[in-house]
């Protein structure tokens, strides 16, 4: 059974985490198609941006699916999280840009899923948190790394040791989301981000996409130096002077990814 709804619109693709029933956890299924899906637009390079959103108005991702977990052995839950750890990296280390629409709860694995993608525009509903401790763990899918990285280690802190929830408001002023939507708004907001991503020079958002969570780590002459090595290819590039030749034509420039 397809555990996403993929909704293609060229340049750009939907895709809708589709298990409402048990709130869109990451099962083995699930993570096995994200990962297929993540592979196919990180190969070619006609999907630029992807929305990545969960089924109903309940939840975007309850994190890892907990029913399957009881089952599940020691090694079987290593495997589970090595897969996890190996998808979210494959989203931020792809030339796609992704774009998390938080339209409802998110914990555990499903906040480490929205924090593995570049952007994250939230419904009111939205309600998140790296909850994992209160189940005798730590968020294992990159979520102490990648929270402490946006936000810095003392909200890191707040929020992993407790394991509160945060509701969409609170989220968007710690700076774990973008963008707040108004009710009802937040698919077409989340879409039209992404358009706006897509209508610039593919090479350009690829590049700066990479320099900046490469270089975030790193000390500021590496990381300078690190924005060079990515400009540098750019001026080889057909669309540098077609979006040259656009302004000085006063017309919107037709990128080719070139
Ligand atoms: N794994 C598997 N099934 C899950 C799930 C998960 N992570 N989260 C929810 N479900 C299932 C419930 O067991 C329930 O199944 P049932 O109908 O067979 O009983 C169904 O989804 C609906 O859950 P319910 O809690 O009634 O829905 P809700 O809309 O009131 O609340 C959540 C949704 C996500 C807030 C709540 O289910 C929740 O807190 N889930 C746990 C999330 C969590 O702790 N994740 C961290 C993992 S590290």
């Amino acid at each position: 059974m397809p555990q996403f709804k993929v909704d293609a619109r060229g340049m750009l693709e939907i895709w809708t985490i589709d298990g409402e029933g048990r709130r869109n956890a990451i099962s083995r299924a699930m993570l096995a198609e994200l990962e297929a899906l993540v592979e196919r637009v990180s190969r070619g390079h006609d999907v630029r941006a992807v929305v990545l959103t969960g089924a109903g108005d309940k939840a975007f991702c309850a994190g890892a699916d907990l029913k399957e977990r009881a089952e599940m052995s020691e090694a079987e839950v290593r495997a589970f999280l090595l897969g996890l750890r190996r998808v979210f990296r494959a989203m931020e280390t792809s030339d796609c840009v992704f774009v998390a629409a938080i339209n409802g709860a998110a914990f555990g694995g499903g906040t480490e899923l929205a924090l593995a993608c570049d952007l994250r525009v939230a419904a009111p509903a939205a309600e998140l948190g790296l909850t994992e401790v209160k189940l005798g763990i730590i968020p294992g899918g990159g979520g102490t790394q990648r929270l402490t990285r946006l936000v810095g280690p003392g909200r890191a802190k707040d929020l992993i040791l407790t394991g509160r929830r945060l509701n969409a408001a609170e989220a968007f002023a710690t700076g774990i989301v973008n963008r707040l939507t108004p009710e009802g708004h937040l698919l077409a907001h989340a879409v039209a981000l992404a358009e706006s991503v897509v209508a610039n020079a593919p090479l350009a958002v690829a590049a700066a996409k990479h320099a900046i969570d490469d270089g975030y780590a790193l000390g500021l002459d590496d990381a300078l130096a690190l924005e060079f090595e990515r400009y540098e290819p750019l001026l080889k590039t057909e669309d540098r002077l077609e979006g040259l030749r656009a302004f000085a034509e006063k017309r919107p420039p037709q990128f080719k990814g070139r």
